[in-house]
């Protein structure tokens, strides 16, 4: 048998994280960065990944290889395969991370199993191996890692694509700051049962930018797309997601001329997200940011890709 391969795409949340675990819409763009799958028949089951050097079997006691085991089950056929993932993503970033690796792996695994899904049903089905990661996760980060560009996802429904008028010219800053998704998906859950009304009134306020955000994104509006990031920041502070680390990396690229800053994906640390003009823009907030951030990359959001690194 051939080597079958699969890709998954990690991604960024242009608004409405953690507001879509309740129910409310949210809008992602799949990045250019993410994860490649290689798989192979062989004797007995395993999966590898590069450059962690991990080399695990389904049994195993970690996280990636329950993961592996639960999509696994999926399939009718036993025959034991190995893949390799080749991942080129900061894990614990709300990158998109584990999600990309479970799709890169599950299209693997269709290959060498011959299913046939469409990327949307490949997105759903790698909920199994989300669910090991993020406990309750709304399926956001599968749905656009498999379908790429940008999409408006609503939990439980089929993810709808939004085309921008122009792609967003993004930096994407890390905190240097790890977060666990799971513990803070939980800490909003707990919100959310305490003072139901304070937290209802922030997801709402969310919905509301997420809805106006996809009509500036197709309108090509991106001074208003900046104006709801920032807003959308504001309301996940209130949910005690920011850091200061986060606002002092949303502060320097606004003091740069961002359009618009926030956080993106569980927060609590990991990556925020600043709008430019344009690409040129983007480099020069970029270098305002550099001394706050332990990684920045610029990228142009919508199309496939980012165009540049460091
Ligand atoms: O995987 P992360 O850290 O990018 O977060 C995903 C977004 C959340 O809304 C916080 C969780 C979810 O499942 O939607």
């Amino acid at each position: 048998m051939d080597t079958a391969r699969g890709r998954g795409a990690g991604k960024i949340i242009l608004f409405g994280e953690h507001a879509v675990v309740h129910g409310t819409p949210a809008l992602a763009a799949a990045l250019g960065l993410g994860v490649s799958a290689e798989a192979n028949a062989a004797d007995t089951s395993r999966i590898s990944i590069e450059p962690w050097s991990l080399d695990l079997s389904p049994d195993d006691d970690h996280a990636i290889a329950r993961a592996f085991a639960a999509l696994l089950a999926t399939y009718e056929s036993a025959q034991p395969v190995h893949v390799h993932l080749k991942v080129d993503l900061p894990g614990g970033a709300g990158l998109g991370c584990s999600a990309a690796m479970g799709v890169a792996t599950c299209e693997a695994l269709d290959a060498v199993y011959q299913v046939e899904r469409s990327r949307l049903e490949r997105g759903a089905h790698t909920l199994v191996w989300e669910h090991v990661f993020h406990g309750n996760p709304s399926g956001v980060d599968n749905a656009v890692s498999a379908a790429g560009g940008v999409v408006l996802f609503r939990r439980g429904q089929t993810p709808e694509p939004v085309v921008p008028r122009h792609a967003l010219p993004l930096v994407i800053a890390h905190s240097g700051e790890s977060s666990s998704t799971k513990e803070i998906v939980a800490m909003v859950g707990r919100q959310y049962e305490r003072e139901r009304e304070r937290v209802q009134q922030a997801f709402d306020a969310i919905e509301s930018v997420v809805m106006n955000g996809k009509l500036a994104i197709e309108q090509g509006e991106l001074k208003s797309v900046g104006q709801l990031m920032t807003m959308n920041q504001l309301l996940l502070s209130g949910l005690m997601l920011s850091t200061e680390r986060i606002e002092t990396l949303c502060r320097a690229a606004e003091g740069a001329g961002a359009l618009g800053a926030k956080l993106t994906g569980a927060g609590a640390g990991g990556c925020m997200i600043a709008l430019a003009e344009d690409i040129e823009h983007a480099r020069e907030i970029e270098k305002a940011m550099v001394p706050h951030a332990s990684m920045t990359f610029v990228t142009a959001a919508g199309i496939s890709g980012p165009t540049e690194s460091s």
